[in-house]
């Protein structure tokens, strides 16, 4: 039996030399894992001798405070209906986004991505929109990765039956509505209460792939039990410094039925996003609290990424090759040289991703790099049985068939589907993929291109597509919807 606690006690445990918080109902002391806490010593102290449960959720996997701390720091527990009757005080910010929630356009009014972009970047929190939206340094490459696009042009064939279009593909062997996938993201739950739970019943109810992170909100047998029987996932893996974390970890994904496993190898160190670290996930503690020699926070990249092993080098394949029958697919693969080795390594495929931006600054965008890399795969023999796709800077239907007819198999969309999730949920993201596939169902009508199949290389005109500028009418959309960095000194975000 678990010890019953009130409110008042657990309030008075409130200094740094004695520190309970609550979460889920549960009663933690936190004295002595304080200064080990990997996000810093501040978030916790905020919430000394309270609730830490909402500002816990969107960043832990459930299952955490079990794996790392021993039982006997679980004090007890409260009344949760207490806790729930405590008077919430609504902070102006937390008011203002309630009044901005309540006024949100009409789901029918959302007509393409970047119209679920906007709407997002209105009714997300702060540090749920900082984290999500920005990328790495001055985020050229996250720009790129959209301009990129601009920069293929079309060539259209007439005359050609186009009555019945189908979108329908195969990826991983696993026939799919179209050729796009969701990609992992990290952090669903700052978005969304149930988190990548809602990807996991949209891509569902439109029949494409989940690919789930290793970052995740939810636990992954939570996203996995969401799934139905017919439907296929895939992980994104963080390799662990502990090997044998990652061995379980994947071995436990392919007992679940994980379809492919995408290893990112982009990211040794996740890179400087300066919008998530100015917002800086945890907050301001109360100053009586201040000391200096607690860390400051650096914002949520860097508080979830501190498990990843820098070290991880090609030398690593057969390891991963050993431990798992899952295809093996290296997600984050930036030069042709990268895709050859890993071609040559026998792995099933790359993905050609800059990490959405957020990684390095001035590398090139996945689909910038497509046509060479497609081309080298071919010389060396090596396209065959091994399957490219592309992420990052994927907001239109066409974007998708420029992908396509460059020889990708799929592209995956990563920020679009968590705006659409953060703002309206299960519809919102069943919608934008259903305005993807009108999208790209009438380009390919327009183009003669009736299945997927017939989307080939000669329709696509790539001859500026190394020219870094865009010489075509103002792209008004993604500008208004894009939130300009702003230095230090000129004003708070
Ligand atoms: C990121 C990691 C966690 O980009 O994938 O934030």
């Amino acid at each position: 039996m678990s010890t019953r606690l009130s409110l008042q006690e657990v309030a008075s445990h409130n200094t740094k030399d004695d520190l309970w918080i609550i979460i889920h109902g549960k009663v933690y002391d936190l004295t002595q894992f304080l200064p080990e806490h990997p996000g810093g010593q501040k978030i916790i102290l905020k919430y000394a001798g309270q609730d830490a449960t909402d500002a816990f959720d969107p960043i832990h996997p459930p299952d955490i405070i079990d794996r790392y701390l021993s039982p006997d720091v679980c004090k007890g527990e409260v009344d949760v209906e207490a806790l729930a009757a405590q008077p919430k005080v609504e902070s102006e910010q937390d008011k203002k986004l309630r009044l901005a929630r309540e006024n949100m356009p009409h789901l029918t009014e959302m007509y393409n991505t970047f119209d679920f972009e906007s709407v997002a970047k209105n009714v997300l929190k702060p540090e749920a929109w900082a984290y999500y939206s920005s990328g790495a340094d001055d985020e050229i490459s996250m720009r790129e990765n959209h301009n990129a696009f601009h920069r293929i042009w079309l060539r259209p064939r007439v005359m050609i039956d186009v009555r019945d279009v189908s979108l329908e593909t195969t990826m991983l062997g696993k026939k799919v509505s179209m050729p796009l996938y969701i990609t992992g993201t990290a952090l669903g739950k700052l978005g969304h209460p149930e988190g990548e739970l809602v990807l996991t019943r949209a891509a569902h109810a439109t029949n494409v792939i989940q690919m789930i992170p290793t970052l995740a909100s939810c636990s992954f047998d939570e996203i996995v039990n969401q799934a139905q029987p017919d439907q296929a996932q895939w992980l994104q893996l963080y390799v662990n410094s502990d090997r044998e974390i990652t061995r379980q970890f994947v071995q436990h994904a392919e007992k679940r039925g994980i379809k492919g496993l995408f290893v990112t190898v982009d990211a040794p160190q996740l890179g400087r996003r300066e919008k998530d670290m100015r917002v800086k996930y945890a907050d301001e503690a109360p100053t009586e609290m201040e000391e200096s020699g607690v860390a400051r926070d650096q914002g949520a990249a860097r508080y979830i990424s501190t498990f990843i092993d820098p070290s991880l080098s090609w030398k690593d394949v057969d390891w991963l090759k050993s431990i798992t029958k899952m295809p093996i697919l290296l997600k984050g693969v930036q030069t042709a040289d990268d895709a050859v080795i890993a071609a040559q390594h026998g792995l099933q495929g790359i993905v050609l991703s800059n990490h959405g931006g957020r990684q390095l600054d001035f590398a090139p965008s996945g689909i910038e790099i497509l046509a060479e890399v497609m081309d080298r795969l071919r010389a060396e023999g090596l396209d065959k049985n091994f399957e490219v796709y592309v992420d990052g800077g994927i907001r239109r239907g066409s974007d998708i068939f420029k992908a396509v007819a460059l020889g990708a198999t799929g592209v995956g969309i990563g920020r679009p589907a968590l705006f659409a999730m953060s703002t309206y949920g299960d519809a919102g993201v069943k919608r934008l993929i259903q305005l993807l596939q009108d999208e790209l169902e009438m380009c390919m009508r327009l183009m003669g291109a009736p299945t997927v199949q017939h989307i080939t290389r000669d329709m696509v005109d790539i001859r500026n597509i190394k020219d870094h500028f865009v010489a075509s009418p103002f792209d008004h959309l993604s500008h208004s919807a894009y939130e300009r960095m702003v230095p230090r000194g000129l004003a708070k975000l």
